[in-house]
């Protein structure tokens, strides 16, 4: 009989879990994954990425033809909102998707351990009744909203809500006030924004978007504003009532002074993420967690426990569906023998507003901290396929090393600059300096061009401005 039920057991079925799943069994492996949700596929899956975009990309319709776009291209439409049939459209990509990933798991024969996993030791643990062991245990629980103190969520009153209330709203709120000028705030702030809704944005730091380019933050706050939305920066909530359908928070100058109150339909909490550890049984295993609450691994995804792995949001980095995914492949890949490698200065960042704003590696403060950098930005303004179709806001922006004209960070804004940026992602990978990507051919007319006049710029001068 053999030692253990499973060469490899996950806990979490999200994109880190599934893909590592997945990749685990296509390598020989007997693989097992647990997961405590009704569905595969994670937060990324059922209330993360795959919804917001379903979402944010019926509302853009919405938007072009309320706001005037797509009558000055000669289509006049007067919209009308079904925002059930919206919500429909969400619940059946959802659908389509996690079905998609208990197809894959059939195919590639990965058992679903339906449950919540904690350990009993380092090669163990208990699903409900079940005791299932293995050689190898992938720790990839995710992450959850992070709570505000005073701010208590309930998705179902659908007055103070989280991302997941956030994305189900029953009727359009007249005012929404946004906590937190991240992703999400930004994301669902700008789905609702379109559809009819007053949005107020009430950030804490003095920008938008924390970990992109100063640049491109910016910019981002005359974007959104220029748009409707009303920023209330260096701001922070500290407290909320709600009566009824209204809710009132208390404002405060992030650096001190005196309070206001500001009243709103709906309210939403976006602070942040953090790991899933609760009811793990780490401590059976003796492994603790870091003081953001994530486990620490080494280069290979492997913990200080042998035989326990762990990937994803729960493992410090950013918390990206594509990062976790990355990391499953990798992991899998080791526990295998093989060597599987990620290299954590190229993940692209995509926020999926209109315009996308998007980065990879470095932003040019991080650059200057490091030594002498070479910048150049393009605007989008003069890229002939953004000119065309109507999409003015946004730029490219390269960041070179000084002496060896290496590319470090890449940041664009542009109606699909979460497309584009892969270009520089694999770009960077291979080592790529500016002027190799300015003696690249680009296919015209593209918002991808935008990227090879902005490396034309690092050294020498682009053409079209
Ligand atoms: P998760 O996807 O969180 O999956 C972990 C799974 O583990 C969960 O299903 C959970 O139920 C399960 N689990 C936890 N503990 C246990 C246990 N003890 N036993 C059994 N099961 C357990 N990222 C992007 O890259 N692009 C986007 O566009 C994007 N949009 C987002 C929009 C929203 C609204 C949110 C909230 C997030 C978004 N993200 C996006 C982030 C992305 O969803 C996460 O980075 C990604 O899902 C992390 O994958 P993971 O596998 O680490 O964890
Ligand atoms: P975030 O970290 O992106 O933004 C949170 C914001 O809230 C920050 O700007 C922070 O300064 C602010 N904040 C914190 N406390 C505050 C307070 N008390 N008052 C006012 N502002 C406060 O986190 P967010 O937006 O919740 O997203 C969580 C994670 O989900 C992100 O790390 C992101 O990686 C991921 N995600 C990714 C998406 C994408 O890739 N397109 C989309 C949505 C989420």
């Amino acid at each position: 009989m053999a030692e253990y039920d499973y060469d490899v057991l996950i806990i979490g079925a999200g994109p880190g879990g599934y893909v590592a799943a997945i990749r685990a069994a296509q390598l020989g492996l007997k693989t097992a994954c647990v997961e405590s949700r009704a569905t595969l596929g994670g937060t990324c899956l059922n209330v993360g990425c795959i919804p917001s975009k379903a979402m944010l990309h019926a509302s853009e319709f919405f938007d072009a033809a309320a706001n005037g776009t797509m009558a000055s291209m000669g289509v006049e439409v007067t919209p009308k909102l079904n925002l059930p049939k919206m919500h429909e459209q969400r619940i059946d990509a959802v659908e389509g998707l996690t079905k998609g990933i208990e197809f894959l798991f059939k195919k590639n024969k990965v058992d679903w351990k339906k449950g919540h996993a904690t350990f009993v030791d380092a090669h163990t643990v208990k699903v409900g009744e079940e005791t299932v062991t293995a050689k190898d245990i992938v720790i990839a629980t995710g992450s959850s909203v992070t709570p505000l103190p005073g701010v208590e969520v309930d998705n179902d009153k659908q007055v103070v809500v989280d991302s997941t209330g956030a994305l189900e709203l029953k009727a359009v709120p007249k005012t929404m006030v946004v906590i937190g000028g991240g992703v999400i705030g930004l994301e669902m702030g700008s789905i609702w924004r379109r559809l009819g809704a007053k949005v107020i944005v009430v950030e804490y730091l003095d920008q938008l978007l924390p970990g992109m380019d100063l640049d491109v933050r910016k910019e981002a706050a005359k974007i959104f504003k220029k748009q409707g939305m009303e920023l209330r920066l260096g701001t922070k909530v500290t407290g909320c009532t709600v009566k009824g359908k209204k809710a009132t928070l208390t404002l405060e100058p992030a650096a001190g002074g005196e309070a206001s109150t500001l009243e709103a339909d709906c309210v939403l909490v976006s602070i942040g993420r953090r790991p899933n550890t609760s009811g793990l049984g780490l401590e059976n295993i003796g492994l603790e967690v870091n003081q953001r609450g994530q486990i620490e691994i080494d280069h290979d995804f492997r913990t200080k426990v042998p035989g326990v792995w762990a990937v994803g949001d729960i493992v410090p980095g950013p918390m990206l569906a594509h990062k976790a995914e990355d990391e499953g492949i990798a992991v899998a890949e080791n526990i295998a023998g093989q060597t599987g490698i990620v290299n954590h200065a190229v993940i692209p960042g995509v926020v999926y507003t209109w315009p996308e704003f998007a980065g990879v590696g470095m932003t040019e403060e991080e650059a200057k901290a490091r030594g002498p950098v070479k910048t150049s930005k393009f605007p989008m303004m003069a890229n002939s396929r953004a000119k065309t179709n109507h999409e003015p806001d946004g730029f490219v922006k390269v960041i070179a090393d000084a002496e060896t004209d290496r590319v470090l960070g890449v940041w664009a804004i542009a109606s699909v600059a979460g497309t584009m940026i892969a270009e520089a992602a694999i770009a960077m990978e291979f080592g790529a300096t500016s002027e190799d990507i300015a003696y690249t051919c680009h296919a015209h007319p593209t918002h991808a061009e935008a990227i090879k006049e902005a490396a034309m710029g690092v050294r020498g001068k682009p053409i079209h401005i």
